[in-house]
């Protein structure tokens, strides 16, 4: 049993990594920004703390006596507002400035593991070709706070720490607010597809990724993609709409996506990433091995 500090708890992916971090016997503290927040934390298990991310000190004190901290705090905009480069300051901020933060304070109070999340969405196009965390980057505005979190995390382990970033793939189920609204769609007969047919996406379950922050205490430091097996835009929406079991109609938004601007060559590119590294490193292996299975179990809850 270990002690783990986990920010961003009560987000998406959160209340999954601190109930597999709990079910597998750990005990968590988890920052809560509210009342109501600290509540649910509560709901699930985990002790809260009243903490801004953003001041180190703070964060110094509350981190004494973890074994881990796992940033997990993001704010994402809707997929509405995912074209202006404006709507993503929040998450900006809390990658560039509130990684710090945790940086510094997980240093200072001597705790010895640090877990970054991170995205997959910051590689280049690559066609038909896999995906290793040693490819290059290619950065949109919208992303360009992801390496500084990263980079945070590599700092940890030059200061003698052990960083792991996890570049997690595009989240989807019970919980993502991105989901619901493609179910939604899916269920007035239309198929999504996220740029051109046959470009590949790398998606991960909400519930994978949780239990790969559970794998991650166990890593040795660096970065590792996670994702279930890719697969195609069209396989994708094809995946969706069979989950609810409506036939498609019409089918988009495809190459039209491009219209939404330079920040949306992020979900026109074509990313079939591995995550054999993590899978070899730490044993990992979805439960929902492709979004198949994935989306099938997201629809049946609702
Ligand atoms: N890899 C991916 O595809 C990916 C990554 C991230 C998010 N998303 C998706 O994007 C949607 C929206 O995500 P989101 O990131 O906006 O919200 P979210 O997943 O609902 O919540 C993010 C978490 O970060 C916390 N947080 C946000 N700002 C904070 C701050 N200033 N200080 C401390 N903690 C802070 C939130 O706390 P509060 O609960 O107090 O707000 C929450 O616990 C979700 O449906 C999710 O699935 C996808």
């Amino acid at each position: 049993m270990v002690k783990v500090f986990v920010t961003g708890a009560t987000g998406a992916v959160g209340p999954y990594a601190v109930r597999a971090l709990i079910d597998a016997g750990h005990e968590v503290t988890a920052l809560a920004r509210t009342d109501e927040k600290a509540a649910l934390a509560k709901q699930f298990g985990a002790n809260p703390a009243r903490v801004s991310l953003f001041d180190a000190e703070e964060l110094t004190t509350a981190f004494a006596g973890h074994d881990a901290v796992v940033n997990l705090a993001t704010s994402i905009p809707s997929l509405a507002m995912f074209p202006f480069t404006f709507a993503w300051r929040a998450n900006s901020r809390i990658r560039v400035e509130g990684s710090a933060a945790v940086t510094k304070a997980a240093l200072a109070a001597g705790v010895p593991r640090l877990v970054q999340e991170s995205i997959c969405m910051v590689y280049p196009d690559s066609g038909d070709a896999w995906i290793t965390e040693s490819a290059p980057l290619d950065l949109v505005p919208i992303v360009t706070s992801t390496p500084v979190a990263e980079g945070n995390a590599q700092q940890f382990t030059n200061s003698g720490g052990t960083g792991v970033v996890l570049r997690f793939g595009l989240f989807y189920g019970p919980g993502s607010v991105q989901s619901a609204q493609m179910m939604g769609l899916a269920r007035l007969h239309f198929g999504i597809v996220l740029g051109p047919a046959k470009r590949y996406m790398s998606l991960i379950h909400l519930e994978d990724a949780g239990q790969a922050v559970v794998a991650a205490l166990a890593a040795p430091a660096g970065i590792y993609n996670v994702a279930c097996e890719p697969v195609t835009k069209r396989g994708f929406g094809d995946a969706i709409s069979d989950a609810v079991g409506k036939k498609q109609w019409v089918r988009g938004p495809g190459r039209l996506a491009s219209l939404g601007g330079r920040n949306m060559n992020l979900v026109l590119r074509s990313l079939r990433v591995s995550s054999d590294k993590f899978s070899r490193a730490t044993g990992w292996a979805p439960k929902y091995p492709t979004v198949r299975e994935g989306w099938a179990a997201t629809a049946s809850t609702g």
